[in-house]
């Protein structure tokens, strides 16, 4: 049976954390020779911009010795009313998997639904699943072990911050989210992520003080306030977030050798200053860099 990738939850516990370890044999033994891909073609369906994701996964599938195919709303006929169930059948003979950035979850669901092939969330409006993995395996570079460490979130509770939920309940982290009132994280997810982690040993907690999430927090995030597509709310946001700003006042409240990450791109000078980017605490880069190594290790996965 074909796999998907559309949130986390389509992997076991037990599997995320093989995806881990695979990630982490993938970033520090790379080998020219290993090809799961070769021969194999995997579509880029992004209808959003995209650096790292994009770059990432075209890299990726060819050190693995596949081929990508990028293609824009402009490039396919879905942007001219081709329904997404002809699209994705149509595409299964010949493609290997789809990669899919779009607005609605539901998008995904339906292609991976119609698909024969395996279909990967590369952020939709409600999840952004391959961050999140990227984020787990960075914190996991930089900690003993997943369980039990502390981490903040901070600033808007979006499409990042539900598949951190999931993520870092599925593998017993303790994760505080500071967000202003109006707005918490998906409800749907919250719920999820504290049954999860009721399992795991985790906790997600969701407080107004950003002060008092990131006391003792190892590990501090935050992505930006406005995203794609809620560029006419960005003034209210700026206004409504500022007090959630990830700057060295907050840092300097947390552990004392608190971590920072962003899941990028950043707004310098709203939700993280230049100092707090630039900061040696900083492990934002890596952080992006890892988006290659875990899915890498996940088209590995999808498609071995
Ligand atoms: N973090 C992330 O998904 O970056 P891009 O939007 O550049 O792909």
């Amino acid at each position: 049976m074909k796999k998907d990738f559309l949130t986390l939850l389509d992997l076991t516990p037990q599997e995320l954390a093989g995806l881990l370890q695979r990630s982490r044999e993938m970033k520090q033994s790379p080998d020219p020779g290993h090809c799961p891909l070769l021969g194999k073609s995997v579509g880029l369906l992004f209808e959003k911009a995209s650096t790292r994701t994009r770059v990432s996964f075209e890299v990726g599938i060819h050190q693995l010795g596949g081929q990508s195919i990028f293609l824009s709303p402009r490039d396919v006929h879905l942007s001219r009313g081709e329904p997404l169930h002809d699209t994705a059948r149509v595409l299964s003979r010949y493609l290997s998997a789809l990669v899919v950035r779009t607005f609605s979850q539901e998008t995904v669901q339906i292609l991976a639904k119609e698909a024969d092939i395996p279909v990967v969330n590369a952020l939709t409006g409600l999840t952004h699943p391959c961050q999140a993995l990227a984020d787990l395996f960075t914190i996991q570079e930089n900690t003993d072990q997943l369980k039990g460490t502390r981490i903040a979130y901070l600033g808007d509770g979006n499409n990042v911050a539900n598949s951190l939920i999931t993520g870092c309940s599925m593998m017993g982290l303790d994760l505080v989210l500071a967000c202003p009132d109006g707005y918490d994280p998906d409800k749907g997810y919250l719920e999820n992520g504290r049954r999860l982690a009721s399992r795991s040993g985790g906790s997600v907690q969701v407080v107004r003080d950003p002060t008092a999430a990131v006391s003792g927090a190892r590990f501090l995030y935050t992505d930006v306030w406005t995203s794609m597509g809620q560029e006419d709310e960005a003034r209210k946001r700026r206004r409504d977030l500022a007090p959630y700003q990830l700057n060295t006042e907050l840092l300097s409240s947390a552990s004392e050798d608190a971590m920072v990450l962003h899941c990028l791109p950043a707004h310098r000078g709203e939700e993280i200053t230049d100092e707090i980017m630039e900061h040696p605490r900083s492990i934002i880069l890596d952080q992006a860099e890892n988006r290659l190594h875990t899915q890498k290790a996940l088209m590995e996965w999808l498609l071995s």
